[in-house]
């Protein structure tokens, strides 16, 4: 989960691949470089941290050339060091990988045996050696030489003293696309890169390659075919991907989530009728009809809205539901069929493991549907159908308004399923006017942020917190837990309220911030059974409620209120508060927000 960006064409290359790589931050972060061809040679310059330092050496000692590639990274073979940071060079070829190569350590031994010495610890630097042994006049007939001996995933972009004024790129497992200019072009991972450049994309397949010069240029495959792409327009406005005046792209996505609930909806509600219209789908009614099975794969965060979804299609669609993590799945005996309709969900749509457990799904004849975010992401572009989120870009790394477009996607998904099967007019249409009012029901819950910001200064120092709930928003206690982790770095669990009498009460004591999510749903009177045990013991109690609730009086410690909706929709209400709550937490901690360590936005590799 590496950013790579390149250019080529008449401008000068340095500040190009500066500011792409700025917009691709947010997919690792631990050190940067570029590599420039300035007219007489290459010029390679790396360094670790942030892209910041980096950026400083060049003000310092800029390289001019209009040729150039650029790459900020997430470690995965190597410590974070300016030795393993990309370009790797060898020779006269420089490359910047996003990716794992799986038979590196064979390979370095041969190289070895030929003479070839390695200044890194890392898998790439071997793609470097391999082109430049195999250089022979032309730069993408040595990257292919080299790409047939490698094993594994990889994105990359390549340039070479010795074939100047060109660019070859290469994709296969890991996201990568060309960016089409005037006499000029780009290659980026994701098009956040390059969107102040063009609009115009063309989306890079496993297996195929794209050689750039500043006159045009060609996409081949490994045996150097002409492949015929089509030219993708890209959307999203400059606008999406800045933090318009917010502090944090955390809390801009956060406070976008009255509009991206909406966008999720917009035009897929029939309220009157009470069902939904899904033109994406790609699945006849004879084949919705025809699923006795449904599996939901993902990671993460988009784990739990999952967990949210099966409630949802086995109560109202009832059919049979399973929830899995997409990296056990992947590598389990699953029973999956031509019966069984498999859900994907991810915000990025890049997710190795989701991609590799949604491969699995399809080649055993189920019928995979991806929840996808990302326009023209790997998943999108290889599911049998799908329902594209609407919710924009999301560049910081706790994902947030994604989970609740996730939920209103599996919700408007479910109302497919239900009213093709059991579901009344009346029912549908209960659920979809409760739906169409979350937008504005979440608007008010942001407006109480501030109370929400007290909560967190009381419990900026704290060092364990547990998250309680049941039925529809055990999965949001999960995620609640999940944020305050991700951001802040407290250790926190999510459990099912009824659990905790099972092992995890023995943590209870004064300084246990608990957090009970306890709309009047359902389960609530369960739920104060389970307060009455934590207070028994001392434990610090945060409660999110619907409603005046006496029963809770002399109980809670601290309440947080969200408006009524009918119980299966509570979780897009419920998780805003606890957004807000790890965010407050991290930035009263003085951590970056979106940035937080160790962790990326879209993991593309195993
Ligand atoms: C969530 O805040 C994290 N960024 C992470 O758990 C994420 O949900 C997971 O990596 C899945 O990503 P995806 O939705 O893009 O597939």
């Amino acid at each position: 989960m590496c950013g790579i960006v390149g250019y080529v064409g008449h401008r000068d290359s340095q500040s190009i691949l500066i500011e792409g790589l700025k917009k691709l931050e947010y997919r690792g972060y631990d050190s940067a470089g570029i590599a420039v061809y300035t007219g007489k040679g290459m010029e390679v310059r790396k360094a670790k941290g942030r892209l910041a330092v980096l950026e400083g050496q060049l003000k310092e000692k800029p390289i001019a050339g209009s040729v150039g590639i650029g790459h900020t990274r997430w470690a995965t073979h190597g410590k974070p060091t300016e030795n393993n940071a990309h370009p790797h060079a060898s020779g006269k070829v420089a490359v910047v990988h996003n990716g794992i190569i799986e038979n590196y350590a064979a390979l370095r031994k041969m190289l070895k045996m030929q003479g070839h010495t390695f200044t890194s610890e890392t898998d790439t630097e071997v793609l470097a050696h391999l082109i430049e042994a195999a250089y022979d006049g032309k730069l993408e007939d040595a990257v292919i030489d080299a790409l047939n001996l490698v094993e594994g995933t990889y994105g990359i972009a390549v340039i070479s003293s010795k074939d100047p004024d060109k660019i070859v790129c290469a994709r296969k497992g890991s996201p990568l696309l060309i960016g089409l200019g005037e006499n000029e072009y780009y290659v980026a991972s994701d098009v956040a890169a390059i969107l102040q450049h063009t609009r115009q994309v063309v989306y890079l397949d496993d297996g195929e390659m794209g050689v750039l010069t500043k006159n045009g240029y060609e996409v081949l495959d490994l045996n150097a075919r002409r492949i015929k792409k089509g030219v993708s327009r890209i959307d999203w406005s400059l606008d999406e991907i800045e933090k318009g005046g917010y502090d944090h792209f955390m809390l801009k996505e956060i406070f976008e989530q009255p509009n991206t609930i909406f966008e999720t909806m917009r035009g897929r509600l029939v309220a009157e009728e009470g069902f939904s219209k899904l033109g994406g789908l790609n699945l006849s009614k004879e084949e919705l009809l025809s699923f006795d099975q449904v599996v939901i794969t993902a990671c993460g965060t988009s784990w739990h809205s999952a967990l949210i979804g099966e409630m949802y299609i086995e109560e109202l669609a009832r059919i049979r539901t399973e929830v899995e993590y997409a990296s056990e799945f992947r590598y389990r005996n699953p029973i999956v069929n031509d019966k069984t309709l498999c859900v994907v969900v991810s915000q990025s749509g890049e997710t190795a493991d989701t991609l590799a457990a949604m491969r699995e799904a399809k080649q055993r004849g189920a019928k995979t549907l991806g929840l996808v975010n990302v326009v023209g992401s790997t998943i999108a572009r290889e599911d049998h159908g799908g329902i594209y989120l609407h919710a924009g870009p999301e560049i910081g790394v706790a994902s947030t308004k994604a989970f609740t477009s996730q939920v209103i996607a599996l919700a408007l998904l479910t109302l497919k399923l239900a009213r093709l099967r059991t579901m009344s007019v009346l029912k549908g249409r209960e659920v979809a006017e409760a739906m169409l009012a979350l937008p504005q029901q979440v608007q008010q819950i942001l407006e109480g942020a501030s109370e929400i910001e007290k909560i967190a200064e009381r419990f900026k120092n704290a060092s364990n917190f547990l998250y309680l709930g049941r039925g529809y928003n055990f999965p949001v206690a999960l995620e609640g837990a999940l944020k305050l982790k991700e951001i802040s770095y407290i250790h926190a669990e999510g459990y099912p309220a009824a659990e905790m009498k099972h092992g995890p009460i023995a943590l209870i004591d004064e300084e246990m911030p608990v957090v009970f999510v306890a709309p009047h749903d359902a389960v609530f009177e369960k739920v104060v059974s389970n307060i009455q045990e934590v207070k028994a013991r001392g434990g610090k109690v945060i409660c999110i409620t619907s409603q005046e609730e006496p029963v809770l009086d002399g109980l809670i410690d601290f309440e947080l209120r969200v408006p009524q909706t009918v119980d299966m929709l509570y979780p897009v209400l419920t998780v805003i508060p606890l957004q807000l709550l790890a965010y407050y937490i991290a930035v009263k901690r003085g951590l970056n927000v979106d940035q937080p360590r160790n962790l990326a936005k879209s993991v593309t590799v195993e």
